[in-house]
């Protein structure tokens, strides 16, 4: 093994010393004709002048290659191939898609790109960074990083109007000795929402679980004390114990059910139904619902089936809560129709409107009615025997199969419900 390696090393060694020998050959000839000149005119001795020969070949073979001056040469010309030399701050701040402005010693801005005059408006080159940007913590960002107290620093600034956005701002001075500094807005508004989300999930979870529990804990000592004897009240409170452990139960089947579709975000592909026969025994199931709440069901809807791409199971739970919700919520307008139209937005959807003549639903609570736990009326709700959840799980299952909801209500004349799907 050692031997060819050791052949290897000396093929190289000797290739690298051609190599030298070649690229420097013409100052080694210049070098010898000046030994043998000096020879000849000065006499000294063969031995002298052929051992600085020999020197001179030695130094020749190992000076290296390319001097210094030649490989920073080379560096440069390497770096222009790649395109840097060419690159300008302007156009390397328009390629980061985050707000970003330069501003100099004096706190002055220099050159903003378009994603900070989208985010902030008007920052003229010269403008004050401290006049743009009011919020303390940004002056003292800016203060610090600009007189040098720290090479970089982070803080997080929020804005509030138009709309409300968070952001974490980093400013840094740029390379060294440039009197230029940078600062770059990182949109956090998003995460932010999600982990108020997660957090409000949690907080009304908890609270939804926690009054029924209180009940039955009340109940349950109840019965261990003052109606220890007393039959008549031990039926009635553990009728209302039942009711709610079933509201429990509920609960936490609705629960289960979220995050089963949060799980599986996409439709299995071949899957499809007849959504003229899911609305029919929707309708057929909550038959006895609509009888107990003095409402009838119309179906506007012809025998011809409606072909497309879903799930059976999940379509059949979004309209069975907007029947239901329609049948509950709507009870004083004793009239629900439910509607198929085919073909609407150009031939690509399938419209179906589950529509009520009851109290119906003031504006401003429809961007939200779609909100886990959110309920116009938690009374009413509750008596209802909603969780506040149906309109989310809704919502999921919508949005696996690739379709819409639209919410329209007129208070006092009732609430149209229409889940546009599309047909591929
Ligand atoms: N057709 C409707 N008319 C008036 N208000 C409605 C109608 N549909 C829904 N709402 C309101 O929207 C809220 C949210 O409805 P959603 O279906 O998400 O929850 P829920 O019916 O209370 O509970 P769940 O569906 O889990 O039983 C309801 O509490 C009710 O206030
Ligand atoms: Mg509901």
């Amino acid at each position: 093994m050692a031997e060819p390696r050791r052949d290897e090393q000396a093929r190289r060694f000797s290739a690298l010393v051609a190599g030298r020998l070649a690229q420097n050959r013409w100052t080694l000839v210049a070098g010898i004709m000046a030994v043998l000149a000096v020879h000849r005119l000065g006499g000294g001795s063969w031995q002298l002048t052929a051992a600085i020969i020999v020197i001179l070949f030695a130094v020749t073979a190992i000076a290296p290659r390319r001097t210094r001056g030649q490989r920073k040469a080379d560096r440069a010309a390497a770096a222009d191939r790649n395109g840097l030399d060419g690159l300008t701050a302007q156009s390397l701040a328009e390629a980061v898609g985050d707000p970003l402005v330069i501003f100099d010693a004096a706190g002055s801005a220099v050159h903003a790109n378009e994603a900070a005059l989208g985010a902030f408006g008007v920052i003229a080159p010269g403008m004050s960074m401290m006049m743009k940007f009011r919020a303390p913590e940004m002056q003292s960002l800016f203060e610090r990083v600009r007189t040098g107290v720290v090479p970089s620093a982070v803080v997080d600034y929020s804005e509030r109007v138009p709309i409300e956005r968070v952001y974490r701002v980093t400013a840094s001075s740029i390379g060294r000795g440039t009197g230029l500094f940078v600062v770059v807005f990182k949109d956090q508004s998003e995460t932010r929402r999600i982990d108020r989300m997660r957090a409000d999930f949690i907080a009304n979870a908890s609270h939804e679980m926690r009054t029924p529990l209180a009940s039955i804990a009340g109940f349950v000592e109840t019965l261990r004390g003052p109606a220890r004897d007393d039959a008549k009240a031990r039926d009635h409170f553990l009728q209302i114990m039942q009711n709610q452990t079933a509201r429990m139960a509920r609960l936490i089947d609705d629960l289960l059910s979220l995050s089963r579709l949060e799980m599986k975000p996409y439709l299995p592909p071949g899957a499809t139904v007849d959504v003229r026969l899911v609305l029919q025994s929707v309708i057929d199931s909550l038959g006895p619902l609509a009888e107990e709440s003095g409402v009838v069901i119309e179906r506007q809807f012809a025998d011809t089936p409606v072909e497309l791409r879903g799930d059976r199971d999940e379509l059949f739970q979004v309209f069975e809560n907007l029947l239901e919700n329609a049948c509950k919520y709507g009870q004083s307008g004793h009239r629900v129709t439910v509607s198929i139209e085919t073909g609407t937005a150009g031939g690509t959807e399938v419209a179906v409107t589950i529509r009520d003549y009851g109290p119906g639903i003031p504006e401003e609570h429809i961007p939200r009615i779609t909100e886990r736990f959110y309920r116009v009326d938690v009374d009413t709700s509750r008596a209802q025997k909603g969780t506040g959840l149906g309109l989310s799980i809704v919502k999921h299952i919508l949005t696996r199969h690739n379709a819409r909801l639209t919410i329209k209500s007129e208070v006092g004349k009732g609430a149209t419900f229409t889940v546009h799907l599309p047909l591929k």
